[in-house]
């Protein structure tokens, strides 16, 4: 079905954006007697992998779960070294992005991230912005809680201002102060390594997204897995609250 419809250029019942935990790195690396690291890179890896999967699925907007808020909490060498990581493959990765068409975004609280990542990541922004292919959003030392306490404190702001009623807010105006503003809501979320919680993602948006969650580890989760999740979207009644078959 999904096949067919790849060929067909005809993503009907494709969702058009998935929101992803990629969890289970450091698991796949304990298994192999690896260094917690190797299991970000292949992790990294997996990602480059099934965001291609995703653009040629059809797939419009693709958000990752990166580095959540709590993730502040661990070790500071492991932060480190995620963190280069993550340098790493904004710098080397980033002439790839712009040949795959790919537009990169990051959503999160920027201001904890260092000057240099910082850069980094206002670099690949702003020169994929051109890019009309799959959206990848990053949510990089990003939490739901976090975005939602932000969004409140812009509104505030504007009211105290007078740029704003009170009369004004409502849940369109609420969701425009978002880290996500630009983009749907997610369709479908994954989440890798048999954890079955949302841990702070995306708290607002995935109001009626579809659950979809999995024992593989993130760094073995392959296209098939991807095609095998979205085939489980694809027989799912979303209700929005109305009765069933309506
Ligand atoms: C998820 O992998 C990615 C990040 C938090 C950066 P983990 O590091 O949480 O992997 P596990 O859950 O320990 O296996
Ligand atoms: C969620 O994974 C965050 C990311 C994948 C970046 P965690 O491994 O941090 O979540 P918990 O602690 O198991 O809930
Ligand atoms: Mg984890």
């Amino acid at each position: 079905m999904i096949e067919d419809q790849a060929k067909n250029q005809i993503p009907k019942e494709i969702p058009h954006h998935i929101a992803i935990v990629m969890d289970g790195n450091g698991r796949w690396a304990l298994r192999r007697g690896l260094p917690t690291i190797a299991g970000h890179k292949a992790g990294a890896e997996a990602l480059k992998k099934i965001c291609q999967a995703a653009a040629n699925l059809g797939v419009t907007h693709l958000t990752v779960y990166a580095f959540s808020t709590e993730n502040w909490r661990r070790p500071s060498s492991w932060i480190v070294e995620l963190m280069d990581l993550l340098k790493y493959y904004l710098k080397f990765e980033l002439k790839d992005l712009i040949k795959n068409n790919i537009r990169l975004h990051v959503i999160g609280d920027q201001t904890r991230l260092s000057g240099d990542l910082r850069q980094l990541v206002d670099d690949a922004v702003e020169k994929t912005k051109k890019n009309d292919g799959i959206n990848l959003i990053i949510a990089l030392s990003y939490g739901g809680r976090n975005e939602i306490v932000h969004a409140a404190k812009a509104i505030a702001e504007k009211v105290k201002e007078d740029k704003l009623t009170f009369d004004n807010i409502d849940e369109e105006m609420f969701a425009k102060h978002l880290y996500t503003s630009k983009f749907p809501d997610p369709d479908l979320l994954i989440r890798t390594s048999g954890e079955m919680r949302i841990s702070n993602f995306l708290l607002w948006q995935l109001a009626y997204a579809e659950l979809y969650f999995t024992n593989k580890l993130w760094p073995e989760f392959s296209e098939d897995d991807l095609k095998a999740a979205i085939e489980e979207y694809q027989n799912r009644e979303r209700r929005y609250g109305t009765t069933v078959g309506s």
